[in-house]
């Protein structure tokens, strides 16, 4: 497909038309964006959700018992969810693609962007009334309606330091002027797409409102600066310092002349300045994994001829739910394959197919590298064998 193609989710825009016009620019009303929207997910599937260790899990409720916008974090149990009333509050899902390969699967929708800036898919269920108040997000983020209705209204872009009400948990701001122009009800397969810095107001107008949030990532520079310095550091001999050779004598010793001043900038500036650890950097970062805790080392290393022998016996393997792989290439047939903030060097087409993948059998093996890579990856777990229906019921006799 190429970039001009008409796409149904973008409302017959072409990727290349949405990138120039509103991708990080202004918002967009797709209706109908996934026509009959199959709904992936229940309101009570996604309570269950709610209910697991290690699931990150929000409940909002506006007029909480221990006070107004009350944030409560999961996981939570039944009682939770009985005493609630029947309008005003929304529970939010972090990651739900990690958990339910449904929900990941729309992720494939947004293939025109780099993998690497997607985030996770957050998703949200509400009664009547439910919202999580006016307010503003630092990331792009596509907002699917799943089921029920949604009325949405945005307040245009909002300067970073905009009041926000005091003593709540969650950052509402104190004003919301809304825009007449961007005033919808979503209906289940709309798509509302919200640049960063857009304010906007959702609120629940059924009893089986679910939102889709399809987010995005991308660091600050404030991250950034602070994290590449750490990099970059660790790489430096302590010999490289500060120097001030052939200096002429001080006029005044207790001057910090501008001449150090130049010769600490240079030091800084040429440390910093050097595209390919910054490639090494970059790449790391943007696949760390949401949840560094939810990947599963090996707890052995596993021989590579048996991991050979696998494959060719027609096992598979697969990637490890929330794992992320991207590519750099460092020349015209090697690259640095990122997992999961990691880089290994290896073949540039092994690394192009283990990163556009998601399930990989005896084929990869053609590639030059590939034991070596795969090993790697399996050990580090990201990427892993998947687990027979008869495996996972008798992990479950066994909990
Ligand atoms: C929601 O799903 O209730 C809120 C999503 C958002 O505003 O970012
Ligand atoms: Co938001």
């Amino acid at each position: 497909m190429s970039a001009d193609t008409p796409l149904t989710l973008l409302g017959g825009l072409s990727a290349a038309d949405f990138l120039r016009d509103y991708w990080q620019k202004a918002p967009l009303l797709i209706r109908g964006a996934f026509p009959d929207f199959d709904n992936p997910l229940s309101p009570d599937e996604l309570a269950g959700l709610a209910c697991e260790d290690n699931v990150e899990a929000r409940l909002v409720e506006e007029q909480g018992p221990e006070g107004a916008w009350q944030v409560s974090h999961g996981p939570f149990d039944d009682r939770t969810f009985a005493r609630l009333p029947e309008h005003d509050w929304t529970l939010l899902v972090q990651a739900v693609d990690h958990y339910v390969p449904d929900v990941a699967a729309l992720l494939e929708e947004f293939s025109f962007l780099p993998r690497w800036r997607l985030d996770d898919i957050m998703v949200s269920y509400a009664p009547p009334g439910g919202s999580v108040g006016p307010h503003v997000d630092q990331y792009d983020v596509f907002l699917v309606q799943g089921s029920g209705q949604r009325h949405w209204q945005l307040g245009g872009k909002v300067a970073d330091d905009a009041p926000i009400i005091k003593g709540i948990d969650l950052r509402i701001l104190q004003t919301f002027d809304i825009d007449p122009d961007h005033d919808w009800v979503l209906e289940p397969g709309d798509m509302l797409y919200l640049p960063p810095g857009w304010a906007h107001h959702g609120v629940s107008q059924s009893d089986d409102c679910m939102t889709y949030s399809v987010g995005f990532r991308a660091p600050s520079a404030d991250e950034a600066i602070t994290s590449f310095a750490d990099y970059l550091g660790e790489q430096q001999p302590a010999s490289k310092r500060y120097s001030d050779a052939g200096m002429p004598p001080s006029t005044d010793p207790g001057e910090l002349d501008s001449a150090a001043l130049e010769r600490m900038r240079a030091l800084i500036l040429d440390t910093i300045d050097d595209p390919a650890q910054l490639a090494q950097w970059f790449g790391r970062v943007m696949t760390q994994p949401k949840y560094v805790d939810q990947l599963a080392p090996s707890d052995t290393p596993t021989p590579e001829d048996e991991l050979v022998t696998a494959l060719q016996e027609g096992d598979i393997l697969v990637t490890a739910p929330g794992s992320r792989f991207a590519w750099h290439a460092i020349s015209a047939d090697r690259a640095t394959l990122f997992a999961d903030g990691d880089g290994i060097e290896c073949d540039l087409a092994l690394a192009q197919d283990i990163a556009g993948r998601n399930e990989f059998d005896a084929s990869l093996l053609d590639h030059p590298d590939a034991p070596r890579v795969l090993v790697k990856l399996v050990d580090a777990g990201s990427l892993g064998w998947p687990v027979t229906d008869d495996e996972w019921d008798e992990e479950e006799d066994h909990d």
